[in-house]
């Protein structure tokens, strides 16, 4: 028990917390070699040639295909010792599927604002979890982050976590005003859930790399338990241009969602990223647009939602749950107004 608060629930969830943070402190790559340079054999000529093929980490190495290696200049002898080095070198872990089940149990639920949407999801955003929002702009992708920015901060039961937000502003669109707008329904006083958002600008996409991967500190010392990458894409899209360089930026786009995987797990905390769409008429979702990402943030997103704007009611948007590791797809309708973000009222 703990004695300022006098709850069981607190200590139990500060144990939580601090298991989280000896998880996130543990080193990031369980292989042998930190770094590609680090197997014998890889020299810097070699290990920049990896790089620009999009093979930044040991990891995507031991998968790597040898045909692959060698397309790109490499002898076939090199591009086997490489691969194997790396596979050989490569943690695997097998876990009974209780340990699993046990992390799982701890999972919590983060509310959007509305109920539908909420239920859409089963039962608001998991944390450990990442949800992605993706649409053509106007959708409300950003509305929604900040929305849940505030929410999370409310208690438990109320559809918060009873912590703090990490805003990581790729676009410039985050705005403070909006917070307090959307924070006076809450009974939350404004000025409080202002100062309790942290806020990281990222320039460019190698900087927006690096926010996440400085950020385990920052989530402890601030009791973080949402993390908002808005936008997840925008850099990467106009900073890698053409095919050549598709391999790359999926590669380190896989990577960026892996640290923000690990850090939701570390710390028990939601993650969102929004991803703009462009309009495409043949695209493969049948959704008439095509996520930036491609089908990489499609594997690291564990739930993906496409946004579009409803016919009718001005600020009405429909929610459609895509991807799902446990739920049906399905549609919702919900409402952005002054207010934030809520159901449709029935008229
Ligand atoms: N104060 C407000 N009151 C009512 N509706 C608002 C308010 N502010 C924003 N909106 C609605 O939200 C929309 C903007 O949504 P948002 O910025 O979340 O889009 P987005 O999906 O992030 O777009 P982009 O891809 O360009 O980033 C506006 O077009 C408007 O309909
Ligand atoms: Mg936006």
């Amino acid at each position: 028990m703990n004695p300022k608060t006098g709850s069981a629930d607190e200590d139990k969830r500060k144990r939580r917390q601090e298991e989280g943070a000896k998880v996130a402190e543990e080193p990031q790559v369980r292989t042998k070699y930190a770094t590609i340079e680090d197997i014998p054999g890889v020299g810097p000529a070699t290990a920049s040639k990896l790089m620009e093929m999009g093979y930044s980490t040991v990891e995507s190495l031991a998968t790597a295909a040898v045909n692959e290696l060698v397309r790109a200049g490499m002898s076939d002898k090199a591009a086997m010792r490489i691969v194997s080095l790396a596979r050989d070198a490569t943690e695997v872990r097998f876990v009974p599927a209780s340990e699993i089940l046990a992390r799982r149990a701890n999972i919590q639920r983060l509310s959007t604002g509305s109920k539908n949407l909420d239920g859409l999801i089963g039962g608001g955003l998991e944390t450990m979890t990442i949800t992605e929002f993706f649409g053509e702009y106007g959708t409300g992708k950003s509305q929604i982050c900040h929305q849940l920015c505030i929410n999370v901060q409310l208690p438990f039961g109320k559809g918060g976590l009873g912590g703090n937000a990490l805003y990581l502003d790729t676009e410039n669109t985050f705005r403070p005003e909006r917070i307090v707008q959307m924070a006076k329904r809450t009974g939350l006083d404004p000025e409080k859930v202002v100062s309790n958002i942290v806020v990281a600008e990222a320039y460019n996409s190698d900087h927006q790399i690096l926010i996440l991967e400085k950020a385990d500190q920052i989530i402890k010392a601030n009791n973080i338990k949402l993390i908002v990458v808005d936008s997840l894409t925008s850099h990467f899209r106009s900073e890698y241009l053409g095919r050549e360089s598709l391999a790359a930026r999926q590669q380190k786009l896989n990577s960026h969602l892996h640290r923000l995987e690990r850090l939701t797990v570390a710390f028990n905390a939601a993650a969102v990223v929004t991803n703009q769409v462009m309009s495409r008429p043949d695209d493969f979702f049948g959704l008439g647009a095509y996520p930036v990402g491609g089908h990489i943030v499609g594997h690291r997103s564990h739930t993906r939602i496409f946004l579009r704007k409803a016919a009718g009611g001005k600020g009405n948007r429909v929610a459609r749950l895509v991807v799902s590791l446990d739920r049906p797809e399905g549609e919702c309708v919900f409402r952005i107004a002054e207010e934030g973000i809520s159901d449709v009222e029935e008229e």
